[in-house]
């Protein structure tokens, strides 16, 4: 038995300490902006099929995965996969996987802020009673007021950006458990009230058909890849994040219980999210597939229209940016344990150091939406034909950075490190729950991910080559 390791940058106060702060991380916009838009686009129930699916067969496995080879490492992500290569006797070149997943996280964080300031900015809108009585047609023209104009972007984006500075400054444990504590019930009381608004509005049994019947002609093979690829955005795999998380985890803690109580909340999460929205888009003739502005353009309505609805919009939105909050802090903290562990920062050096480089790259996702607008880089490239920077940034991440992050840490764990270590590190015995672990990881996993891949692939090459529509 190898001795074990400490982190130098302190641990959780517990187990529930961890659950909440993953789930603060897993629990952010891909719940409650992402999901819905994406789930618009590519047709609704199939889509939502294959995303639990995802969850369950790939999402939790690899959760584990990342949270055991965080607490075997303790340390960031680059040096965790170093030391626990060295470990294996294997190439040192898996710490390569540690610096993809800080790239993934700069990328992620770089236009996921962007999107946290139009929630910041919407805490001021229904504050001040805009949405009250607006029509949809209104509402649609202040979300285009907002994201039309760069200038404006650009100062919420910079306030994100420096309270996510500031919280990561402070270290994890001050602070971010206490916001986490009361964030993760009060999201929940939230979403029930516009559950039941979305339940009196009169087309609710229409948006549930709509995310529940999955019509399978209504999926492309991309859209398999999207559902993919959001089940590991949305639970914060394969670029470090949970693995860094994991490895401030006190040693005597269930990591297939934590996972999968956090899988479910991020689910439900989501869920509630899509049940609140598709009646409101329904009842109001609005488009499922309206892209990146559909909460911002749904909810509004619905506050605008029930009782005390300045103070629940209000309410909401302080607590989308709170969800966008924390994990934000999760997408930087990687790339922060690496510059105190390698380049002997403090951690406030360290916060601003990565903190401005990410704004700075935020301008590109800043100017997306609008002076922008109509630069479509891969325009050649058939189902990437109307992509902006943002979408392109977006994609590539969540559909290809973090697939790939995942696939690596499963072969990982289960080929590279020895069966024993993972048997001890996961404190399930040699059990059958053990067992289907450790096939899923395997073998379903990585052939899952690669049949996606290979589908896409050929899908690029028949679009690009061709020209020709699906
Ligand atoms: N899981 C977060 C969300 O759903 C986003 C995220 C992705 C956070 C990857 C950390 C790492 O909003």
């Amino acid at each position: 038995m190898t001795e074990k390791r400490k982190s130098i940058h302190g641990s959780w106060s517990g187990r529930l300490a961890f659950v909440l702060a993953a789930t603060g991380s897993a629990v952010g916009l891909g719940n409650i902006w992402k999901f819905p838009y994406i789930a618009g686009e590519n047709g609704g129930g199939a889509f939502v099929l294959v995303y639990l699916a995802c969850i369950a067969v790939i999402g939790i496995p690899i959760m584990m995965a990342e949270v055991m080879l965080g607490r075997r490492g303790r340390q960031s992500p680059i040096n965790t996969m170093r030391s626990l290569a060295k470990e294996a006797g294997a190439n040192p070149a898996w710490r390569w996987l540690g610096w993809a997943g800080v790239l993934a996280g700069f990328l992620i964080l770089s236009y996921y802020s962007v999107i946290a300031g139009w929630a910041l900015a919407y805490v001021f809108r229904a504050a001040a009673g805009t949405f009250t009585g607006a029509t949809a047609e209104g509402i649609a023209s202040i979300f285009e007021q907002l994201t039309g104009d760069p200038e404006r972007l650009l100062a919420w984006h910079t306030l994100f950006m420096v309270m996510t500075m500031i919280v990561v400054a402070r270290g994890v444990r001050s602070g971010l458990e206490q916001a986490v504590r009361f964030l993760v019930p009060a999201l929940f009381v939230l979403l029930i009230l516009l559950d039941g608004y979305a339940l009196a509005s009169g087309a609710f049994d229409e948006g549930l058909a709509f995310l529940f019947t999955p019509d399978f002609s209504k999926i492309s093979a991309n859209g398999v890849l999207i559902a993919m690829g959001h089940a590991f955005f949305t639970l914060s795999l394969g670029m470090g994040a949970i693995m860094v998380y994991g490895s401030y985890l006190p040693e005597r803690a269930s990591i297939a219980r934590t996972s999968i109580t956090i899988a479910f909340l991020d689910t439900l999460v989501a869920l509630m999210a899509g049940m609140a929205i598709f009646p409101i888009v329904f009842v109001n003739g609005l488009e499922p597939g309206a892209g990146p502005g559909l909460i911002f353009q749904t909810l509004p309505i619905a506050f605008g229209h029930m009782p005390g609805g300045a103070l629940f919009g209000t309410l909401f939105f302080v607590l989308l940016v709170f969800a966008a909050w924390t994990s934000a802090i999760s997408l930087i903290e990687p790339a922060v344990a690496w510059l105190v562990e390698n380049r002997g920062m403090t951690r406030i050096y360290a916060s601003v150091y990565a903190g401005i480089a990410t704004w700075a790259f935020g301008l590109l996702t800043v100017l997306s939406f609008n002076t922008w607008a109509d630069f479509k880089p891969l325009y050649f490239i058939e189902i990437f034909e109307h992509y902006t920077i943002f979408d392109l940034l977006d994609y590539l991440t969540a559909n290809i950075m973090l697939p790939l992050g995942g696939l690596f840490i499963a072969l990982f764990s289960v080929w590279v490190m020895r069966r024993n270590d993972s048997v001890q590190e996961l404190d399930m015995g040699d059990s059958s729950a053990y067992g289907l672990w450790y096939v899923l990881v395997r073998y379903v996993t990585p052939i899952a991910v690669l049949l996606v891949f290979l589908n896409v692939t050929g899908l690029i090459e028949l679009s690009g080559l061709s020209g020709q529509t699906e």
